[in-house]
């Protein structure tokens, strides 16, 4: 069996792979590259770098398994893999936690202003009056999907003493009421009431740019907003545009739509929202930490193998 890994997954996951299979980790392919090769494979394992559109899956004429290292198959033609009879496993368990305590870390140093003081002081000024910022206590924040992640960041929430309310309408008022929040029926609702919003939906036609230049229009002059799930949920012009304006106060982005591949020859990143000072970012590193992606390759070895060797697997 022929497994090709072109993202960086975990060593132990790796190893374990390598006990049963042959495993090239090719992190340096190009998509030229990748679509010359990929019928050599009987599996690939990605992260969100790669994109597994309907091209690359029907050059993947040996592929049995598509593996994402991680949650959102967002860059995954899930259809089309399955059209083919491959199937698609991610570890949808395995970085909730890392995921949503980035979104808090993002969400704190947003309020405080962190990373712009580190660089100021970096910079040789002593500039206290320029970083004020602004309390979570006390203050409305809305979870925009209540699954995995944005349970265990509202829960989190609620012990800074915030006032949590939530968008989900697939979820029961049960649910809400166990954890505490209140449910909002429209986002027209969320944009007039919160003073923070933390984006946790998955990336579907439904959702992306849910949050666009009219919901930013009825939004507080105070609103902060996080997002730390996938690029584009919140228009990322309508966000230049709102943030430009100084209409909301401002924003935490650990995601974008176009993301560059890590490592690949001359890639840089630029993006518009960089320019701006009112927003903090990060590139994507929702689960980059040693917990998560250790969970992380684990599990997608152990289902990647269960798929290969015909055993019961939970299929996306
Ligand atoms: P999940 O599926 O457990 O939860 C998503 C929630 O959104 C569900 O409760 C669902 O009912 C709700 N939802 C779906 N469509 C909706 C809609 N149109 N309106 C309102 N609610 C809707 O997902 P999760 O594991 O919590 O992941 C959340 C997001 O975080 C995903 O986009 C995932 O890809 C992303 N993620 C990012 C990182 C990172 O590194 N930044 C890490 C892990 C996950
Ligand atoms: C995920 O969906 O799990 C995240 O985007 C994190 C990742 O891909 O590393």
């Amino acid at each position: 069996m022929r497994i090709l890994v072109p993202e960086k997954i975990e060593e132990n996951g790796l190893e374990i792979l390598k006990q049963k299979a042959d495993v090239d980790v090719r992190l340096d392919l190009t998509r030229e590259q990748l679509l010359e090769c990929i019928d050599q494979y009987d599996a690939l394992i990605v992260r969100s770098a790669t994109k597994v559109d309907a091209e690359l899956i029907s050059r993947g004429i040996n592929l049995k398994v598509i593996g994402r290292a991680g949650t959102g198959v967002d860059n995954i033609d899930v259809d089309a893999a399955t059209e083919r009879g491959i199937i698609v496993v991610n570890t949808p368990d395995s970085n909730n936690m890392s995921a949503a305590e980035h979104s808090i870390a993002l969400l704190l140093a947003l309020c405080r202003n962190i990373p712009q003081a580190y660089m100021s002081l970096k910079a040789g000024k002593w500039e206290r009056s320029k970083f004020k910022g602004v309390e979570l206590y006390d203050k409305t924040v809305a979870v925009l999907g209540l699954g995995r992640i944005g349970s265990l960041v509202a829960s989190r929430l609620k012990a800074f003493g915030m006032n949590v309310i939530g968008y989900d309408p697939y979820i029961p008022q049960e649910r809400f009421d166990s954890m505490g929040v209140e449910k909002v029926d429209s986002i027209n609702e969320i944009m007039q009431r919160a003073d923070f919003i933390t984006v946790h939906l998955p990336k579907t036609n439904e959702t992306m740019g849910i949050i666009s230049k009219k919901e930013f229009d009825m939004a507080k002059k105070e609103l902060r907003i996080v997002n730390c799930a996938r690029g584009g949920i919140v228009d990322e012009n309508a966000l230049y545009e709102a943030l430009k304006a100084k209409r909301i106060a401002g924003a935490a982005i650990d995601v974008f739509t176009n993301e560059p591949k890590e490592g690949a020859a001359g890639e840089g990143f630029s993006h518009p929202l960089l320019e701006l000072d009112n927003i903090v970012f990060t590139p994507h590193l929702g689960a980059s930490t040693v917990e998560a992606q250790r969970n992380v390759g684990l599990a997608i070895a152990q289902q990647v193998l269960n798929a290969l060797e015909g055993n019961v697997v939970e299929a996306v």
